[in-house]
């Protein structure tokens, strides 16, 4: 059939990933999605930095913003970051437009996902962002397909590699948060701004983007109450370890009485839990669902190639025409997340 015609804005480690797996795995997703997806426009601040893929068989498109208007385009795919501003723009063009839109912008869907939501359905279009929460890891795909049919008591995971990286490395090492921070950054996948990462920001806006799926409420990042771990030390550590116990940023949205109660704190988790095992950058997510139980996802949350995989995951199923709602019900079923209460439901 008619290929996917793709405008890529963004080419930093996730852009350049998505352009090799799509050189790479070319026939593979040809046959996947029922016909070819084809990148047709690229743009980005620096036109002349080497990515080490080859640009040129791509339209350069200088204004990022026109990418949304991008003559022929089916999809735009936003690699840009950042809550407002150029990505945001975007966004909102490309949807209006009546484009697809695939995105790994958690910030932006943490503050913006609503509208957004709104602007998809109003245009019948993708909007799209497996690779916003946890990377590689499908989580949407599964708590917004794959667990449909479950109430969803809790939902809760260790959400950013680098701040699961520095507590691994605390823990094994015996080394202050101080010391073990640049080895995080030098990882790569801290963010533009560290500050979101070790604060608990981050997570923070990957948490409210799985509890808009899990309970159908309206994406709040503001309703999220973060701490973060720069306030950990290894004689915290050590002292937990003491108790049987692990230290782990993990973040958590359940339903209370109050309504949906969302928080990012460092939480102490028994060694016989999951997540305690959870080392290094990765990144996991238990769900639990009514009838399905306990689920738990593990794997990459960040990185060029995992990140590539989600992304393009998500091409495949605009490809095929297979999308639904963004946050797993249409967005004006989507309730204010202080008002979630399982009584009323
Ligand atoms: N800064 C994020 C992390 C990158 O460390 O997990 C992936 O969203």
């Amino acid at each position: 059939g008619d290929a996917l015609r793709v405008a890529l804005a963004g080419l930093g480690t996730v852009g350049g990933g998505v352009i090799r797996l799509l050189d790479t795995n070319r026939d593979l997703i040809t046959r996947r999605a029922g016909r070819p997806i084809e990148i047709v426009a690229v743009s980005a601040r620096d036109r002349t930095k080497d990515r080490g893929v080859d640009l040129s068989r791509f339209a350069w498109v200088d204004d990022t913003a026109s990418l949304a208007s991008y003559p022929d385009a089916d999809v735009v795919v936003e690699l840009i970051g950042g809550s407002d501003g150029p990505a945001l723009t975007l966004a909102r063009t490309a949807l209006d437009a009546g484009r697809g839109f695939v995105t790994a912008n958690k910030a932006m869907l943490a503050h913006h996902g609503l509208e957004l939501a709104q602007k998809a359905e109003a245009a019948n279009a993708a909007l799209k962002f497996e690779a916003a929460v946890a990377g590689g890891i499908p989580v949407i795909k599964g708590l917004r397909e794959g667990a449909a049919a479950n109430a969803i008591a809790r939902v809760y995971g260790i959400l950013n590699g680098t701040c699961n990286f520095i507590l691994s490395k605390m823990e094994a090492e015996g080394r202050d948060f101080a010391e073990v921070l640049a080895e995080a950054q030098a990882l790569g996948y801290a963010e533009a701004d560290p500050s979101f990462d070790i604060d608990g920001v981050d997570a923070a806006h990957k948490l409210s983007i799985l509890a808009a799926i899990a309970f159908g409420t309206q994406p709040a990042f503001g309703d999220v109450a973060i701490g973060g771990v720069r306030h950990v030390l290894a004689a915290d550590i050590a002292q937990a370890a003491s108790l049987g116990y692990r230290v782990r940023l993990v973040g958590v949205a359940e339903e209370g009485a109050g309504g949906l109660f969302q928080r990012v704190h460092p939480h102490l988790v028994p060694l016989d839990h999951p997540l305690a095992h959870v080392t290094g950058s990765t990144n996991a997510v238990v769900a639990e669902g009514n009838f399905v139980g306990r689920l738990l996802f593990q794997g990459a949350g960040a990185g060029d190639g995992p990140t590539a995989s989600a992304v393009v995951a998500d091409l495949i199923d605009i490809a095929r025409g297979e999308y639904g709602a963004s946050f797993a019900m249409p967005a004006h079923e989507l309730i204010p997340a202080g008002k979630a209460d399982s009584g009323e439901r």
